[in-house]
């Protein structure tokens, strides 16, 4: 192949088989399960039997149509009974959540009080008039009540949207309208870092343009002096308060929607990703159980928010399909200081952490001090989600985190994959500082040119998948055609029947055939003809030990197509100057190759990231580009944008300057 479509640059050797202390007692430890895993219709068969269903499929999958999938057709469940039910009648005592507030405050739920709450909410919500195929929004902070709201709604059959709890008045109303919901779930106020949000407000600001809602339910968690609206609000617990503890789950069919969640795409208005019952659980309860290696009594903590994907997966789906114990923490890491997320594990004797990368790279940039003064020996697998990780976080995380002895698991999957894709099996797969490794058992996945070939190892392109899934997308509420558009068009053969879901990442194969994620296909740059990752350039700078954090992105430049523009926040303690900004130019020509090496690089104290912590490239673009920058309000950092802003122009050096 002429010419690569991105090109390969950054090597990483090193390479860790599943540490021998994992292996002990481990349910799965021959690679026999990839053999199985290349069935996918007989291998997903198989691990349905682990939840329970009412009425069994006539067939597995049906792909007659075309991106439309149906799978375990014509089977009948309740997903609330194979979360909830079966648990609270075999093992009722058992803890569903450690439930850890921001100020200390805590709450032990068992499987027994986790679904009589949840029928009592799922009694009030029909009451309110909702039922099966209904949509309710949910807009919470994290506390018990939410992932009770989720599944209060899945008892029903009723769909849920999530809209996460730091989104605005605006896409709050947005996401509410699109569904038309006609019930809010909301809190008076949420907590976060020591102050309140005021969810009630908000909604109520919200709720001035969407005429399909009838009914909000306020869950009380500060006890603040909300206005409430006669004859639409009503408090959670004056709802609850009489109703019955029992109520028989409605029956559904494995591929009526369980629920729609916004996922904003490059362009337009937010996609409603709309997932199903049978196949979404089978999925994430299946993958929860492999990639955590789970056991009876594991104490598992996921750090995302509910408002994402990953907290539906993995936060109440996967885990409570599962029976698992788990910690939900209301905060963030620095309250009341940075050692918060090692004082829980310590507390809970926590055994599985998944956490972000954006969150790996801020615990490193505060310091080793933080996790060393806990004790976090209780650890045995730690995951990653949300973006790549460059290969010296992933070190750090092993290192300091794991201490050496947990394997690290980076799984790479979307929202519209509603479940884990690419990871690897903790007791099983030799991991590699950096890459997601290999897609698990049921899947298949394959790297394609821009002319839909193949790539062969070693090379570079788009990932696709190329076989169905259980839990995957089964179309953009209210928008078929946009699902055919966004995902499946352009990689997929109509005419030969061939199709192959592109999900937007740009990726490579390594010789071992191991994937190696290298971020949206937006942002790959193209210097000089060369399509380089940011992600293998801030991979390099990151690997210098002055970096914490990096993001690299390519401005347009009149000579060289784009120059690569680096921003950099660096550890603790030292100061950016011009030795070491020529210091790093250095370092990453070394590392990669003087063609990767940045035209200019910002010092910054921040980076700006939206709330669910990804960095914006694209404003970072348009700052070097000099452009009007849009509007930044979903920010979690705004005020951080203008000081970048002053900097990145004092510092641009021309790019002829290699
Ligand atoms: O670009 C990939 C990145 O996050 C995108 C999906 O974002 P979202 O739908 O918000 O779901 C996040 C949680 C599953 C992907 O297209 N991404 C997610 N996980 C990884 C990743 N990139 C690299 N490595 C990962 N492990």
């Amino acid at each position: 192949m002429a010419d690569p479509t991105i090109e390969a640059l950054y090597e990483e050797s090193r390479l860790f088989p599943p540490p021998p202390n994992v292996l002990e007692g481990a349910e799965v430890t021959s690679r026999e399960i990839y053999e199985r895993g290349r069935d996918p219709i007989a291998y997903w068969e198989q691990e349905a039997s682990h939840i329970q269903w009412r009425t069994p499929w006539t067939s597995v999958l049906d792909w007659s149509n075309p991106p439309f999938a149906r799978w375990f057709v014509d089977a009948t469940l309740n997903v609330t009974e194979s979360c909830l039910d079966r648990h609270a009648e075999a093992t009722p005592d058992k803890v569903a959540y450690y439930f850890e507030g921001e100020e200390g405050d805590t709450r032990v739920i068992t499987y027994r009080q986790l679904l009589e709450d949840v029928c009592r909410l799922a009694n009030g919500l029909a009451q309110l008039g909702v039922s099966k195929g209904d949509r309710v929004a949910i807009y919470m902070g994290m506390i018990p009540e939410f992932p009770m709201a989720l599944l209060a709604c899945a008892r029903l059959g009723a769909v849920h949207s999530v809209v996460f709890g730091g989104f605005s008045a605006d896409a709050l109303a947005d996401r509410i309208n699109d569904a038309q919901a006609s019930v809010v779930i909301t809190c008076d106020q949420s907590r976060r870092k020591g102050q309140t949000i005021d969810l009630k407000r908000i909604t109520d600001q919200a709720l001035e343009r969407c005429p399909s809602v009838h009914h909000v339910v306020v869950v009380e968690r500060t006890g603040a002096d909300v206005p409430m609206t006669t004859g639409r609000d009503v408090r959670y617990h004056d709802l609850v308060a009489d109703q019955p503890a029992e109520r028989p789950a409605t029956e559904t069919s494995s591929e009526d929607p369980l629920y729609i969640l916004y996922t904003s795409g490059t362009t337009g208005k937010p996609k409603g990703i709309v997932h199903t019952t049978g196949g979404y659980l089978v999925g994430v309860s299946s993958t929860h159980r492999l990639v955590f290696d789970l056991r009876p009594d594991d104490v598992y903590w996921c750090t995302a928010d509910i408002g994402w994907v990953t907290g539906h997966s993995y936060i109440v789906y996967g885990p409570l399909a599962n029976g698992t114990t788990s910690v939900l923490y209301e905060g963030v890491p620095d309250y009341p200081d940075r050692d918060r997320y090692w004082a829980i594990i310590e507390k809970y004797r926590v055994t599985q952490l998944y956490t972000a990368p954006t969150s790996i790279r801020t615990f490193m940039k505060w310091g080793d001090e933080y996790p060393g003064r806990h004790d976090l020996s209780s650890l045995r697998v730690i995951g990653t989600v949300g973006e790549p990780i460059n290969p010296e976080a992933w070190m750090w995380y092993r290192e300091v985190i794991g201490q050496n002895r947990c394997p690290v698991v980076d799984t790479w999957w979307q929202t519209e994959t509603g479940a884990m894709v690419i990871a690897p099996i903790p007791t099983v797969t030799p991991t590699k500082p950096g890459s997601a490794t290999i897609p698990l058992p049921g899947y298949q996945a394959d790297i394609v040119d821009d002319n839909g070939e193949s790539v062969p190892l070693g090379g570079g392109g788009y990932l696709v998948l190329t076989h169905p899934w259980p839990s995957m997308a089964r179309t953009i509420f209210g928008d078929p055609q946009r699902y055919i558009d966004t995902y499946w068009a352009r990689f997929s053969d109509r005419e030969h029947n061939v199709w192959r879901y592109f999900a937007g990442d740009g990726a490579k194969r390594d010789n071992d055939g191991y994937f190696w994620l290298l971020g949206r296909v937006d942002d790959v740059m193209n210097v000089s003809g060369h399509r380089i990752s940011t992600l293998e350039v801030e991979s390099a700078l990151v690997d210098h030990p002055a970096v914490a954090e990096a993001a690299v992105i390519g401005r347009a430049d009149p000579i060289t197509g784009q120059a690569i523009a680096a921003f950099v926040t660096l550890r603790a303690g030292i100061v950016g100057d011009d030795a070491l900004l020529a210091a790093l130019r250095d370092h990453v020509a070394e590392r990669i190759g003087k063609i990767a090496r940045p035209a200019s690089i910002v010092f910054t104290d921040e980076l700006p990231k939206t709330r669910s912590g990804k960095i914006m490239r694209r404003l970072l673009r348009d700052i070097s580009e000099q452009r009007q920058l849009g509007d930044v309000t979903t920010l979690a950092n705004a005020d951080v944008v203008a000081e970048i802003a002053a900097r990145a122009q004092a510092q641009q050096t021309p790019s002829d300057d290699r």
